[in-house]
């Protein structure tokens, strides 16, 4: 792993699922029922950082990414560029991340712009991906509204039919990374009484950062 490159840190998601049976009557007892278990998880995917956007109107939304390069010109992460952030990101290149690293008391709040990163790039990262992630890239049509869990597992199960692990499998044209290219980076610290450190670069001009204290 080059320094900067987080692609190989990769979890397998295998801990849980969520039925139709299985959730609760309303968010608010589902809520309750998931912060229970988070209060009992260790601290995991350092990598996680929250990705918020907004569409041409303005209507916000965030989610949970993962980082996977990073370098001083950004935060790199890969997507379905036709879901919901996807679009989003065409319609308005502005986004925010946040890193909760809150076991260490700390977070880091990134604003930026978006940019598409190059097809080759793309591809690159697509390569090194799992063969069941990349038939996964290829079934979800991200965001959008299913029939079922059974849709995603048959179309799954096509696209396994149809590329086998032997052959390369194509990166469909809907998927693949951006770069967040950062105007401020902040770095906050917990402090006792709620006196918290905040220091935040801040691009003044082209290549020209400051450093401010912000009021916790
Ligand atoms: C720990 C974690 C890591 C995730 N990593 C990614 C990721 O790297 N890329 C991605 O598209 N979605 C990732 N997701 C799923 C997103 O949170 C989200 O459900 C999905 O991208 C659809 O978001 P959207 O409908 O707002 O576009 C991750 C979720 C979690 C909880």
């Amino acid at each position: 792993m080059t320094p900067g490159d987080l692609s190989s840190l990769r979890q397998s998601y295998d801990r849980g699922h969520l039925d139709e049976r299985d959730l609760a009557p309303t968010w608010h007892d589902h809520f309750a029922q998931w912060l229970a278990d988070a209060l009992e998880a260790p601290p995991i995917e350092p990598n996680a950082m929250v990705l918020a956007t907004a569409d041409g109107a303005g209507r916000p939304s965030a989610r949970t990414v993962l980082l996977k390069q990073w370098s001083a010109a950004g935060f790199v992460l890969f997507t379905n560029l036709e879901s919901r952030k996807g679009r989003d990101m065409s319609q308005n290149r502005r986004a925010s991340l946040v890193f909760p690293w809150l076991w260490m008391q700390r977070q880091v709040v990134v604003v930026g712009t978006v940019e598409r990163l190059s097809d080759d790039e793309s591809d690159a990262y697509f390569a090194e991906r799992p063969y069941g992630s990349r038939l996964a890239a290829l079934a979800s049509p991200q965001s959008r509204v299913v029939e079922g869990r059974h849709t995603l597992e048959a179309a799954w199960r096509h696209f396994r039919a149809v590329h086998p692990p032997d052959e390369p499998v194509p990166r469909p044209p809907s998927w693949g990374g951006v770069i967040v290219v950062p105007t401020e980076v902040e770095f906050w610290q917990g402090r006792p009484d709620r006196l918290h450190d905040r220091l935040r670069f801040r691009l003044r001009k082209p290549n020209t950062w400051i450093v401010e204290r912000l009021a916790p």
